[in-house]
């Protein structure tokens, strides 16, 4: 086997990983292939990426086919064709009003555009004292030093110093009012109210942006409650303070709309995107803005660059190829809007039906994002769902263990039989593992 001591692993307990390491080699379809020949249910879509599937041969064509046309245009003060057909594309998809693209290369970037996305639009607005931003509890916006100070996630933001003011309304999970709920939980709107006790405290003169993600991803998978983001709308419009949807994970199909901001019928101010952007193939981002903000800014900006920003590779030729091929997968097979057909609904009676194992307290789904969360146990602080992370993947498929649950968001193509392998795989390993 290759030498692993140069990589330095992101996100993984490297010294733990190199003794037993999980090696891929391949993927087809919905599966990784391990280095000796076992085949995994992809059950997280990669790192909730993989929308349209893997070895989409139609993708490395167009990839190939602008590699040898167009490989690279610089960004700044020049153009290429395929930047600006995306953008049209994505922008057909986007929700109304949303209507310009800002291409980064991946979430974070997303995330930390937008905040320079917004605090440049107050600037530009003559509202300099609009810099605090409100985020929330459980919340994860990427690992720059933006999206940093952003994390409601206690591990990921210890230790690193916040580089703007930042407030967190709590989080929405209330396993005990909403515990099985099915879709969208009923109780917990009024803690978007949270935000009206923050304007109190500091003046809406202060307050630049509230983000969330719509469904949370990697705090836990979970859906908003009933009219919460509704009620985050209205207060972020009636004090004038943007909003930003986080979409990076709820993106492209996965909700079963083109857009979380869709299924749910709220409309941000800004949306951040990736992952599903390509189909994961090729790393690429993009922040969705409104119009209004865009031509606010065009008729207010100074003469000259209206947004000192940009990545050398955004808009990167082959990333557009990519995105444009996927954009066309996405159509053609109807998977932007399958997870709210019958294969949603499908996923969601799977999940439930292991309501009736002793140790598991909640099931929550949405789309084709769901969670199997389990009993608490004080022996164990980080949170039990770690124990089954190895016994899944050596029984054949993948879940994401946070704290006490399992996530999982599969591609956006996965089969009833498959739902069924990963459905009655947990029930097995969760019996043995947890008895
Ligand atoms: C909601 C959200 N925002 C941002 C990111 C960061 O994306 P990336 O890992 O592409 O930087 C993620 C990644 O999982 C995410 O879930």
């Amino acid at each position: 086997m290759t030498e692993m001591n140069s990589h330095w692993m992101p996100f993984t307990p490297n010294r733990a990983f190199k003794e037993a390491p999980r090696m891929f080699e391949r993927a087809e379809g919905n599966y990784m292939i391990t280095s000796d020949g076992k085949k995994v249910l992809d059950t997280t879509a990669g790192l909730w990426c993989m929308n349209a599937g893997h070895g989409r041969k139609e993708v490395a064509d167009a990839v190939h086919e602008q590699m040898m046309t167009l490989d690279y245009a610089p960004g700044f003060n020049f153009g290429h064709p395929k930047a600006f057909e995306f953008a049209n594309r994505l922008v057909d998809i986007a929700p109304e009003g949303i209507d310009h693209v800002f291409f980064t290369n991946s979430g974070s970037e997303s995330v930390d555009t937008a905040i320079k996305m917004v605090l440049n639009y107050w600037n530009t607005m003559g509202k300099t004292s609009k810099r605090r931003f409100i985020a929330r509890e459980k919340a994860y916006h990427g690992i720059n030093i933006g999206g940093t100070s952003l994390a409601g996630l206690p591990a990921n933001r210890k230790g690193y110093p916040s580089v703007m003011p930042v407030d967190f309304i709590q989080h929405t999970l209330d396993i005990e009012n909403n515990a099985f709920s099915k879709g969208l939980p009923e109780h917990g709107a009024d803690k978007a109210d949270e935000v009206e006790r923050l304007v109190a405290l500091h003046g809406a003169d202060t307050i630049a942006a509230v983000i969330v993600e719509p469904v949370v991803g990697a705090g836990g998978m979970i859906p908003p409650p009933k009219g919460y983001l509704q009620r985050l709308r209205d207060i972020c419009t009636k004090h004038d303070i943007l909003l930003i949807f986080d979409e990076v994970i709820t993106g492209f199909g996965r909700t079963g709309y083109p857009f979380a901001s869709q299924a749910f019928g709220v409309t941000p101010d800004l949306m951040t995107s990736a992952k599903g952007i390509t189909g994961g193939m090729v790393p690429m981002g993009a922040v969705f803005v409104s119009g209004k903000m865009y031509s606010d800014v065009m008729a207010n900006a100074a003469p000259g660059v209206e947004f000192y920003h940009g990545y050398t590779y955004s808009g990167h030729p082959i990333a557009c190829a990519a995105g444009i091929a996927v954009l066309d997968i996405y159509e053609k097979e109807g998977l932007l809007t399958r997870a709210s057909g019958e294969i949603g609904e499908y996923w969601q009676e799977a999940l439930h039906s292991l309501a009736d194992l002793d140790v598991v307290v909640d099931v929550r789904n949405f789309g084709l994002l769901g969670a199997i969360e389990f009993k608490a146990d004080p022996e164990a602080p980080a949170g039990v769902a770690p124990k089954l992370f190895q016994p899944l993947y050596d029984a054949g498929m993948m879940a994401r263990p946070i704290g006490n649950c399992i996530a999982m968001s599969p591609p956006l193509g996965i089969t009833k039989e498959e739902i069924d392998f990963a459905v009655a795989t947990i029930r097995d390993v969760v019996t043995k593992v947890f008895s």
